[in-house]
């Protein structure tokens, strides 16, 4: 058992909770958690009475009985707590990419023992790898992937948590951003193509060009950027999307916990308490470089929690920061075309009591045009539910926040998102858009502040609406249809896909919506996405405990929900401690890459090499022993 910090101990979903600024009175601090019962949290969805999945029917029966034969056609994982990757019968794995494997033949071989140097590091797959897709270019498979932050009780080798020389800091700055690496098959696993022309890694130190209506903004300049259109890498990379053009969109998330101050008393505006920005240090980098210290540095905190846009088959190109998008603690990037060709993305906050927005770019998307800067210039909006299945978004101007400008509200969008009252959520993560049809949905994982405690900008959390359960542990998938079938279109119908909880432990709103049983039950959906057949792929990141509120639920999981019937079927369980998070298919369908996140990260895994091992997060292939689509 290493010797671990409180501070340590906390799991990257606690992280939101550590960020949280101190609760002071609030009329919710004071509100009693409100009882629901089971039947009645259900029924914002009045629009969609009329459907199989009629979720305000408060009798327990499985919705599948309802819905005939299922279409999920792969026998159910049943829930554990093993130091492994379970799949179905008939279904296989293997590693494709673990941290540290080096991506170029100069690279050395992970070292078990120090666990890799800058220098290795600098030429080797990242650590936590979360979001990512795969680009098929002429037959070559290329992947990007986010390397999203370390587990600082890992990575040094050492005890303790903390870079102790220049050399962890470069090794921790290397083994975050985005590992772009060619694939290839043989014998039916793939690997890394070491020395492939495409191979690049992005990291915290590579220089990005600043694009949209917060370019060259006062708040971006700094003294090595005095003109405020250039900044150096990105970190924190969570979720991501992918254009109909072929780019990759990197999203960045707890972009604050690297910054940090030698001096405890400076000066901490509102803004960046709103974005968490303070003196506390985390991850060490300001002892190297003086650009992640706020009190000589203050405007490099508004240079990050943007979309960054990378194409992914030049590495010579320089990835783009998007501040068209808004700046928040972003989770993933959903792209859909209007039927006119406009450029519509979902976008979540992640963070408790935060918003979900949707990005409306000016131009259209051509096929074959030149489409390379639709997200530099669009109408940003953020979401607003009623009860009763109604909700509709709001777009955030200079007029209707009272900001100074439209770069304002680039870079201080959280804050313009309060002004015009959006609605706040229980932590925004993935929003996926089903290919079938004009319907999106967003996983909101919990919060367990919901009902009891103000976001972050004092703004209430009531329960209701999209938001039903005071103190949400388990999470929830809420979905919505935009009026018309039209992503432009300001209205839209909503309802909740599903309702998470224990029925094992729960009579009441805790035991989940009625697609959810004893042999599906999950805690804390996260990331979530489509496949071609218009299955729902939701991937979670909970508590891992399988104890208590959550016995018998195991480790972290990936469960497929078929969107029509509401039935839910679990795929995949992953190792001790791990999160699952990051999907993406080969263009025969005949691979799925699964991410598996910080195994391990309390002590308990020697997730994927067994014996003594370093636990190391990794990608996984899964295929089908029949050679079989998947999905
Ligand atoms: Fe990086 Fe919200 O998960
Ligand atoms: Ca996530
Ligand atoms: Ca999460």
């Amino acid at each position: 058992m290493r010797d671990m910090t409180a501070r340590q101990e906390i799991g990257e979903q606690e992280l939101d909770e550590a960020h949280d600024a101190p609760l002071t009175e609030t009329d919710f601090g004071k509100l009693a958690a409100k009882a629901i019962s089971r039947r009645g949290f259900l029924s914002g969805g009045a629009a969609f009475a009329a459907s199989a999945f009629v979720m305000s029917t408060g009798v327990l029966r499985p919705l599948v009985a309802l819905a005939g034969a299922s279409r999920l056609g792969f026998e159910s994982v049943a829930a554990n707590g093993l130091d492994t990757v379970t799949v179905p019968k008939g279904y296989g794995w293997h590693v494709v990419a673990r941290w540290g494997d080096p991506m170029w033949s100069r690279g050395t071989e992970f070292d078990q023992k120090t666990r890799g140097t800058g220098a290795s590091q600098e030429l080797a797959f990242g650590d936590n790898n979360d979001g990512m897709a795969l680009f098929n270019h002429r037959g070559r498979n290329v992947l990007a992937v986010n390397n999203e932050y370390v587990n600082r009780g890992i990575i040094f080798g050492g005890e303790g948590n903390k870079p102790r020389n220049a050399d962890d800091v470069r090794k921790s700055k290397a083994a975050h951003g985005v590992s772009v690496m060619e694939l290839r098959r043989k014998d039916g696993k793939w690997s890394i193509v070491k020395d492939s022309s495409y191979n690049r890694k992005i990291t915290a130190d590579t220089p990005m060009e600043i694009t949209g209506p917060a370019r060259g903004h006062d708040l971006l300049k700094t003294a090595a950027d005095p003109a405020g259109t250039r900044s150096l890498g990105t970190w924190n990379n969570c979720g991501n999307g992918r254009t109909p053009w072929g780019t990759y969109l990197t999203c960045e998330e707890n972009f604050d916990d690297y910054f940090s101050s030698v001096d405890a008393n400076v000066k901490v505006s509102p803004e960046f308490k709103r974005y968490g920005v303070d003196a506390k240090d985390k991850y060490g980098w300001a002892m190297t470089d003086e650009r992640f210290d706020i009190a000589k540095h203050p405007n490099e905190p508004n240079r990050a929690g943007y979309i960054v846009e990378i194409d992914p088959l030049d590495p010579e190109s320089t990835p783009k920061k998007r501040t068209a998008l808004g700046r928040f603690k972003h989770e993933n990037a959903e792209v859909v075309l209007a039927a006119n060709g406009q450029v519509v993305v979902y976008l979540g906050d992640d963070e408790r009591g935060e918003f979900l927005y949707k990005f409306v770019s000016e131009g259209r998307y051509v096929v074959g045009g030149n489409n390379a800067d639709l997200l530099e210039k669009g109408r940003l909006y953020v979401a607003k539910f009623a009860d009763g299945g109604r909700g509709e978004w709001l777009e955030l101007t200079p007029e209707s926040t009272g900001m100074a400008s439209m770069a304002e509200v680039c870079i201080h969008t959280r804050i313009a998102a309060s002004a015009v009252k959006a609605t706040t959520m229980d932590r925004p993560e993935w929003v996926a858009a089903n290919p079938r049809k004009a319907e999106v949905y967003c996983a909101l994982t919990n919060n367990k502040n919901r009902g009891k405690k103000a976001n972050a900008g004092g703004d209430p959390t009531p329960v209701g609406g999209p938001n039903p359960r005071a103190g949400n542990l388990y999470g929830q998938i809420v979905r919505w249809r935009p009026d018309g079938g039209n992503h432009l279109a300001n209205g839209f119908a909503w309802d909740l896909y599903v309702v998470a909880g224990n029925p094992s432990v729960h009579k009441d709103a805790n035991a989940g919506s009625r697609n959810v049983n004893l042999d599906n039950m999950f805690n804390s959906p996260d990331g979530i996405a489509f496949d071609r057949n218009g299955m729902l792929w939701i991937q979670t990141d909970g508590n891992y405990s399988n104890a208590e509120g959550f016995a018998g639920q195991g480790n972290n999981q990936m469960l497929v929900g078929d969107p029509a019937t509401g039935e839910i079927r679990r795929f995949l369980v992953g190792p001790r401690q791990c999160e699952v998070t990051g999907i993406a298919w080969s263009a025969d369908g005949r691979t799925l890459f699964v991410g598996v996140q910080h195994p391990g990260e309390k002590g308990d895994s020697h997730f994927p090499d067994g014996g003594d091992t370093v636990p190391r997060s990794a990608v996984i292939g899964v295929t089908r022993d029949d050679g079989g689509l998947i999905g």
